[in-house]
Formats: structure tokens, C-alpha cells, sequence
């Protein structure tokens, strides 16, 4: 390796810790002036930056003025409100402790532009990506956020704007638009994390989970084994902390209150307890319900009384917040998250929904198997990276949902499979059938069993064989969470035929798993029992969608914060029972 164009050391080190240390600044700004020099360094920092075909698309815009600043303010602050209306309650409360701008505590505003005609027709690499004249600008910013952290410079970014309102304030010509509004200035301190992590918003990722060798998904660093992200959550799951679920039952007992008052919440801040490997567990929330949705080729079979389009009509009725999933979730302050995991219709993009297709639709599976291997494992890492995702962008508690017509129908043989229960008995009327159609369910499950003749031990063997791809991605949901030790709530029967799959590959990841309902499908208690796992809620539900979950949200949340909050006999003062 020639060493000749490499920095000395201590200037290689200097560069890395620019990187490491450049923060997102929005608190501790004092007011001394920057110096003319100064700003004029960070600048030509900036103006260094590469651009496409060297078309240098930037300009850049320094405010000073109070008055302008006080007017740029008052947009941000509007965005800021009604971002803040559009939160669940407690992420809205998270977010009210936040600072998201700093425009009029800093003495210097800058702004970043772009320019995506300058340069001309045939700009080099613009002409095939037209993006890259932004990308260009962004890196201007970088460089000037880089260079302002070696002058000691605070910077934040701030992007609570309507675009062309904030252009028509600065007189920006119609061609330029804004891609940065900087707020820069001298600090007390350099905060050693993005505040967001500190605040518990979102947390980084590890940087193994963004390289990948070769193709995508073969995810890890250079110089080690690419990861499979099932291997991997497997191998990172493990047992409860017992320690901590000791210091939980022991707390419990010098609650003020009788012992064992709290009945079924006490079992359950003991296993959060367990989980998280401390006492009290940190509250379960943020919340997130993720709904996936997917079709099933059984359908063809005549085991549903819906009409397959269903599935996609009530993924657009959960996006634009018409389901029953959206008001519970709205009333428990959960957010929703809605998979296509396998839905047979293209769905427009839209926000809230995640496109993880793996196929449009299963196969059916009383003609062969409803998947394939490949697709099995496709749906458990598409589900692993789901929760992974959800827990970085700061949820505390996952909760399982799915749509699917017909996958009552694939989760009692599901269940069949992975219990030795007689389909007879796993078979519910799922959203209603007739006796005939019930026969004929059962039927179809019986020549289903009959052909796969399935093997409990290979779990993914058995998602291939049944489906869906929602119990596939669920199962692998449940894993993700139970490997960042998250707790999960899950709700009716399909949750509970996924967590036989997730247990299967993982016994452990039951301890992550909190049963929010008992549904009224008979499959649903065969699979509790199995896994060991008692339902918080009993009322007859059988909708889905994440609803009966979703009701069990307080009292998870209120078993961690009994466990946290309530004072004991000693520090109260109270007399203990004799
Ligand atoms: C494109 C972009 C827009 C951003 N907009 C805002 C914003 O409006 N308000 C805010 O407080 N932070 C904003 N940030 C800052 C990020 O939240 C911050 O970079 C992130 O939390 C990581 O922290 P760090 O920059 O200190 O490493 C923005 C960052 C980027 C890259």
C-alpha cells in the first residue's frame, strides 16, 4: 500500500473527528457576532463542494436581519404546529420538548439554494439524473457544516417550511429553490450525540445494518461474513434477565398496595422487566401498530365470503384513517403502519405505507405450496426489518397487525402445523361463514395438511408450505423486536399462528410477546396455550387490523408505569400488613 498521498496521522484523525463531532445544533447558542472571515472561510468550505458536471448549482443567501428572521420564524413555527397536530399523544409529547430550529438565537441565518438549470442542457450527469443538482447543493451544505464545526460554529438545519413560501421571503427567483435554511453561530458546548438520540426520537443505526456486499441484502462490514438478518436476530435473542425480573417482583411486593393486587399487570411489568434487563423497564412507548397486508391464493377455495379485493380496499381505508385500527390507535396515541407484504393489486405509494411486496398474493395451498422458501425468508427479514426500523425511529412498544382475506383460513392450518391440533377444532368462522363454507374450510385446511404433511421443526418449511406472506413477515416482526428486546403486542389469531413461527425459530422470542386479546377463533387459544402466553383482553373481538392489540396498549403501558411510579410501604411511610 502506497502511503504517499495519505495524511499524517494526526491530520487523518482531525478529519474524522470533524465528522464524528459536526452536530445538529439547536440549544446553547450565544450571541457574539461571526466574524466576516469567518463566515467568508465556511463559505468557500461550501463552494469546494463537487457538483454534477461541475455545475456548481449553489448559491448561498446570509441573513442577518432581525425583522426577516422574525418573519422566517413565524413560518417555521406554523409548520411546527402542525406537524405537532398530526402526532400521536405520545410522540406529540415527545415532540413538544424538542427544539427544532434556532432562527432567532443565532446571529447569522444561511441559506443553501439550487439552481438545476445552471450549466445548461447538457450539464454532464444531469442530464440522465436531474436529482444530482440537488444532491450537488446538499453537499455544499455539508461542507459548510463540516467547516463551521472546526471554527467551533454551531449549525441547524431547518426544514419545517413550505418550500416556495420560504423561497417568496428571501426573493429567491423561480428557478432557484431552497434546499437549506442554516441557522449558524458560537456555542457553549457540542452536544458528544445528536440530541435526538439523547431525547429517546430515534436512535442511530448500527452501521453493519446499511453495508451490504455485492447486492443488496447481503448486509455486513467489508472484511467480515455478509450477515443473514434471520441468523443474525436469531443469535441476538436472548433469555429474560432474571435478576431484573426478581427486583420487579420484589418492588411489586413493597408497592403500596396488597400483594398481587394488580392481578395479570403485575406478571406483565415483570416480564417488561425481564426484557429490557432492568427495573422499573422503560415505559413501552412510543407505540407503532404495523398492519400487514397480504392476499392469499386459498382464497380461490371458497373459504371467505369476501371478494379478494377487500384486502387492497381496506389498506387504502387504513391510509387515509377510516379503520377501526386508526381509532383505537388514535384513542391509545399509537401510530399506524400499513405493509404491503403481499396484497394482489399495485397500491399507490402514499405515506404510512411501507411497499415490502414479496409477490401479488400466495399461492394456493391445496395445489402446492403457498410460497416458496426464498419467499418465506424474504417475508421474515422484510418483517425483522420492519421492527429494527420502527425501534430506530424511537418506538418502544410494537404492535402486530394484518389484513388479509382468507388468512384465518392459512393461520389455523398454521396452527395445525405447528401444534398437532385437529383442524376441526383450530377452525373458526373468521368473518363470518355459513355451515357449508365452514365445512368446506375445514376441508381445505385437512387436504392441505394432507399434502405438505408439514415439520414443525422447519418453521420456514411450514410458512412456505401454508403462508402468508403477513404471518412470514410477522414472525420475523416479532423476532426483530424480541432482538432489540422490545416488547410486541400481538393481537388475534393471525399474530398468534405467526408467534408459533417466531417460537419455532426462537423460543426465547416469547419473552418479547405480550398477547393483547384472546379472538373468538377457536385457533387463537390453541396457539396462547402453546406458546404459554395469557391474553390481557377477552371481548369476543374478531376484526383484526391490530384492534384487540391495540386495546391492550394501556394496560402494558400501565403495568410499566405502576411498576416505575407507585411508592413503596418504606419510602411512603405507609404501614405494611402485618
Ligand atoms: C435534510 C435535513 C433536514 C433537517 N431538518 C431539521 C429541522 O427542521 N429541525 C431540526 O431540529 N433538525 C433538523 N435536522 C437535523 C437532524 O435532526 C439531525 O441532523 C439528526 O438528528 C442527526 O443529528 P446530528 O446532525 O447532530 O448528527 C435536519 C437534518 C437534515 C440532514
Amino acid at each position: 500500500m502506497d502511503d504517499a498521498n495519505r495524511y499524517p496521522a494526526e491530520q487523518r484523525d482531525a478529519v474524522y473527528r470533524v465528522l464524528a463531532e459536526r452536530r445538529d445544533v439547536r440549544r446553547g447558542f450565544v450571541p457574539d457576532p461571526v466574524p466576516a472571515d469567518v463566515l467568508r472561510r465556511i463559505l468557500t468550505a461550501a463552494h469546494q463542494a463537487p457538483s454534477v458536471g461541475l455545475s456548481q448549482p449553489w448559491d448561498f443567501i446570509v441573513i442577518t436581519d432581525r425583522a426577516r428572521r422574525e418573519r422566517v420564524a413565524a413560518l417555521a413555527r406554523r409548520h411546527r404546529d402542525e406537524f405537532a397536530a398530526a402526532l400521536p399523544a405520545a410522540r406529540a409529547r415527545a415532540f413538544d420538548r424538542l427544539k427544532i430550529e434556532s432562527i432567532l438565537d443565532t446571529p447569522v441565518n444561511i441559506v443553501v439554494s439550487c439552481d438545476r438549470t445552471r450549466g445548461g442542457r447538457h450539464t454532464l450527469g444531469r442530464h440522465a439524473q436531474p436529482r444530482t443538482a440537488e444532491f450537488s447543493s446538499v453537499l455544499a451544505v455539508a461542507n459548510l457544516w463540516l467547516a463551521a464545526r472546526a471554527e467551533g460554529l454551531g449549525v441547524g438545519w431547518v426544514s419545517f417550511f413550505d418550500e416556495r413560501e420560504l423561497a417568496a421571503e428571501l426573493g429567491l427567483p423561480e428557478h432557484l429553490e431552497v434546499i437549506a435554511y442554516l441557522c449558524v453561530g458560537y456555542v457553549t458546548d457540542f452536544a458528544p450525540e445528536p440530541e435526538l438520540a439523547t431525547a429517546g426520537w430515534a436512535r442511530r443505526r448500527p452501521v453493519s445494518w446499511a453495508v451490504h456486499a455485492e447486492e443488496y441484502g447481503r448486509r455486513g462490514l467489508p472484511g467480515e461474513e455478509p450477515v443473514d438478518p434471520l441468523a443474525e436476530v436469531i443469535a441476538a435473542i436472548g433469555p429474560p434477565d432474571e435478576a431484573a425480573m426478581a427486583a420487579a417482583r420484589e418492588r411489586q411486593d413493597r408497592m403500596t398496595k396488597p400483594r398481587g393486587s394488580l392481578g395479570q399487570l403485575e406478571e406483565v411489568s415483570v416480564r417488561l422487566a425481564g426484557l429490557a434487563g432492568c427495573c422499573p423497564p422503560p415505559l413501552p412507548e412510543p407505540a407503532c401498530v404495523a398492519v400487514f397486508a397480504a392476499d392469499h391464493g386459498v382464497h380461490a377455495q371458497g373459504v371467505s365470503p369476501w371478494p379478494q379485493e377487500v384486502t387492497a380496499q381496506m389498506v387504502a381505508n387504513f391510509l387515509a384513517g377510516g379503520a377501526v385500527v386508526n381509532s383505537f390507535a388514535a384513542q391509545v396515541g399509537a401510530e399506524v403502519t400499513v405493509v404491503d407484504i403481499g396484497v394482489a393489486a399495485e397500491l399507490e405509494s402514499a405515506g404510512g405505507l411501507l411497499p415490502r411486496k414479496i409477490a401479488p398474493g400466495t399461492a394456493d395451498f391445496t395445489e402446492g405450496p403457498a410460497m416458496s422458501r426464498g419467499q418465506a425468508l424474504a417475508a421474515l427479514t422484510a418483517g425483522i426489518e420492519i421492527a429494527r426500523d420502527l425501534v430506530a425511529a424511537g418506538n418502544r412498544c410494537l404492535i402486530t397487525g394484518d389484513m388479509g382475506i382468507a388468512n384465518t383460513t392459512t393461520s389455523a392450518a398454521l396452527i395445525c402445523a405447528f401444534t398437532g391440533a385437529d383442524p376441526a377444532e383450530a377452525t373458526g368462522r373468521g368473518t363470518g361463514i355459513d355451515a357449508a363454507t365452514y365445512a368446506r374450510k375445514i376441508g381445505v385446511i385437512c387436504r392441505g395438511l394432507a399434502r405438505h404433511r408439514p415439520d414443525p421443526s422447519d418453521p420456514v418449511g411450514v410458512i412456505a408450505a401454508f403462508g402468508g406472506f403477513e404471518h412470514g413477515a410477522l414472525a420475523g416482526f416479532m423476532l426483530g423486536a424480541a432482538g432489540l428486546r422490545t416488547p410486541v403486542i400481538l393481537d388475534g389469531v393471525i399474530a398468534g399462528a405467526a408467534a408459533l413461527a417466531a417460537a419455532a425459530l426462537a423460543p426465547d422470542a416469547i419473552a418479547a410477546c405480550f398477547a393483547g386479546h384472546r379472538s373468538s377463533e377457536p385457533g387463537h387459544a390453541i396457539a396462547l396455550n402453546h406458546l404459554g402466553l395469557r391474553p390481557l383482553v377477552d371481548l369476543g373481538l374478531r376484526l383484526g387490523e391490530g384492534t384487540g392489540a391495540l386495546l391492550a396498549l394501556p394496560l402494558v403501558q400501565s403495568a410499566a408505569r405502576a411498576l416505575r411510579d407507585v411508592a413503596t410501604f418504606d419510602s411512603a411511610g405507609v404501614t405494611d400488613k402485618l
